[in-house]
C-alpha cells in the first residue's frame, strides 16, 4: 500500500496559509478543473434552491457556549458499529470523482485510512472496490445503487463479501434519471456528448490534463465486468458510452420493500440506507432491517424541492429514537457544521464536495489537508462552547423558543 507523501512543517504552514478552510480550496479548484466538470461538481439541480437551503439553514444553527466549564482537549473520537473512528466525519460517495480530479478516489481513500475515518467508494468510481480495500483496509465502505438485474446486485454483494467490507451503503434517492439542465447544456449528459467547447475548456486546464495523463482516463471500474459482453457486441461504440448508458439505464430504480428485503437477505454486514428524506421511509427501512439511515438529499443535486437535511434530521431522529445510528450529509463545509449536525442528533456526518475541492486544489495531499482543517475547526467549536466530547454536543444546541 502506498503511503501519502510526508508533509514537512514548512509545507504544512504554507498549506494552512493558502487553504485555511474549505471555501479557499473551492476557489482554487475552480481554476484547476475544466469549467463543465466543475459545474458538474458544484451545482445543485434546477435553480440550485435545495443546495442553497442545505447551506443557509445549516449556517443558522446556533450553539450555546458554557464558559464555566473547562475542557482543553475535547475528544473527537466516536464509535460506530463497534469500530472506533478518530473523528465523527467521513467521505460521501462521489461518482466520477476521478474525472473531476484524476486519482481522487485513490488519494482520498489513503487519506481516510491515515485519519481513521470512513471513506465511501461510489459504485460509479474509477477505483475498483477490490483496490480500494487495499488502500483503506479498515476504513473503506462501498456504496451501491441497485441495478435492475439481480445477478449484478448479487455479484456486487459477493465481491464486497469477498473483500470483507463491513459496511454497504445503499443509495435510494436516485429512483429516476435526473434532469440537470447545466450538465445537459455543458454536454455533460449521460451518455456524454462532449464537443469542441469541452475540449477547449480541458485544454485551458493544463494541470488537469497532465493529471489525466498521469492517472489514466477515468472509467466506471466497478461495473466493467458487467459491460464486457455488451462491449464485444458493440465494438464500434466507445466504451465510455456503454458504461454511462449502463448507469443511465440500470440504476434508476425505486428501492421498494421487496428490493430492499432481497439485498438485506444477501448482505450479512452492516447496511446503511442513503438518501432517506422522510421520517416514515426511515422507519420502514429500519424495520425492514437497515442498520442505520443516512439522511441526505444528494447535496441538492437530484431534486430542487428537497427539504434541507438540517430540517429533516431532528424529525428523523424523533421518529427513530435515540438508539438507531443516523448519519447525515448535504451542505456541510466545516468542522463547525459537523458540530451543528451532531448537536441536532446525528451520530456521524459526511461530506462530498469539500474533499473533492481539496484534492482538486492540492492534488495528492489535498484529502489529508481537508481532514486536518475539519478536525481543527471541530476542536475549536467544542473548545469554545466547553463541550468535553462530541457526544455531549446536543446539550449545547440553542433552541429558540425554550
Ligand atoms: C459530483 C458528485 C457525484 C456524486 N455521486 C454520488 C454517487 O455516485 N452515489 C451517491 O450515493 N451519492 C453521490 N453523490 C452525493 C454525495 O454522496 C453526497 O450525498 C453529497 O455530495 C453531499 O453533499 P455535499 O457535497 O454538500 O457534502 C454525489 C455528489 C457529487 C457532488
Amino acid at each position: 500500500m502506498t503511503a501519502l507523501p510526508e508533509i514537512t512543517e514548512k509545507k504544512r504552514r504554507q498549506l494552512n496559509k493558502a487553504f485555511p478552510s474549505v471555501p479557499y480550496m473551492e476557489e482554487v479548484a475552480k481554476k484547476r478543473v475544466p469549467h463543465f466538470v466543475f459545474e458538474y461538481l458544484k451545482n445543485g439541480i434546477g435553480d440550485g434552491m435545495a443546495a442553497k437551503r442545505n447551506r443557509e439553514l445549516l449556517k443558522n444553527v446556533q450553539l450555546l457556549p458554557h464558559f464555566l466549564s473547562e475542557h482543553d482537549h475535547p475528544n473527537l473520537k466516536t464509535t460506530l458499529f463497534g469500530k472506533e473512528y478518530d473523528a465523527p466525519f467521513g467521505v460521501s460517495p462521489v461518482g466520477m470523482a476521478s474525472l473531476i480530479w484524476p486519482g481522487a478516489e485513490n488519494y482520498l481513500s489513503r487519506a481516510a485510512h491515515k485519519h481513521n475515518i470512513p471513506f465511501t467508494l461510489s459504485m460509479a468510481a474509477s477505483l475498483t472496490l477490490e483496490d480500494c480495500k487495499k488502500l483503506a483496509p479498515d476504513n473503506a465502505w462501498f456504496q451501491m445503487f441497485a441495478p435492475d438485474e439481480d445477478i449484478i446486485v448479487d455479484d456486487l454483494i459477493e465481491r464486497c463479501k469477498r473483500e470483507e467490507y463491513d459496511v454497504l451503503v445503499l443509495t435510494v434517492d436516485s429512483p429516476f434519471p435526473s434532469h440537470r439542465a447545466h450538465d445537459i447544456h455543458n454536454g455533460f449528459s449521460v451518455p456524454p456528448n462532449f464537443g469542441i467547447k469541452n475540449l477547449i475548456q480541458m485544454l485551458k486546464r493544463p494541470r488537469w490534463c497532465r493529471q489525466i495523463v498521469k492517472e489514466g482516463i477515468p472509467q466506471f471500474a466497478n461495473i466493467k465486468p458487467y459491460l464486457d459482453a455488451a462491449k464485444e457486441d458493440n465494438d464500434n461504440k466507445p466504451y465510455v458510452r456503454e458504461s454511462t448508458q449502463f448507469m443511465a439505464d440500470k440504476v434508476g430504480l425505486h428501492i421498494t420493500a421487496e428490493r430492499f428485503a432481497r439485498i438485506r437477505e444477501g448482505w450479512p454486514g452492516k447496511l446503511l440506507v442513503k438518501g432517506v428524506q422522510s421520517p416514515s421511509d426511515a422507519k420502514t427501512y429500519y424495520e425492514l432491517g437497515a442498520d442505520g439511515i443516512i439522511v441526505s438529499n444528494h447535496g441538492g443535486r437530484n431534486f430542487d424541492a428537497a427539504v434541507a437535511t438540517v430540517t429533516l434530521l431532528p424529525l428523523i431522529r424523533q421518529a427513530l429514537g435515540n438508539d438507531v445510528p443516523i448519519l447525515v450529509d448535504s451542505g456541510v463545509r466545516s468542522g463547525l457544521d459537523v458540530a451543528r449536525m451532531l448537536a441536532l442528533g446525528a451520530n456521524f456526518v459526511f461530506m462530498g464536495r469539500p474533499f473533492i475541492y481539496g484534492v482538486a486544489a492540492m492534488g495528492e495531499i489535498g484529502g489529508d489537508h481537508v481532514m486536518n482543517i475539519l478536525k481543527t475547526e471541530l476542536q475549536c467549536a467544542l473548545g469554545v462552547i466547553g463541550s468535553p466530547s462530541i457526544q455531549e454536543l446536543p446539550n449545547y444546541l440553542f433552541k429558540h423558543n425554550k
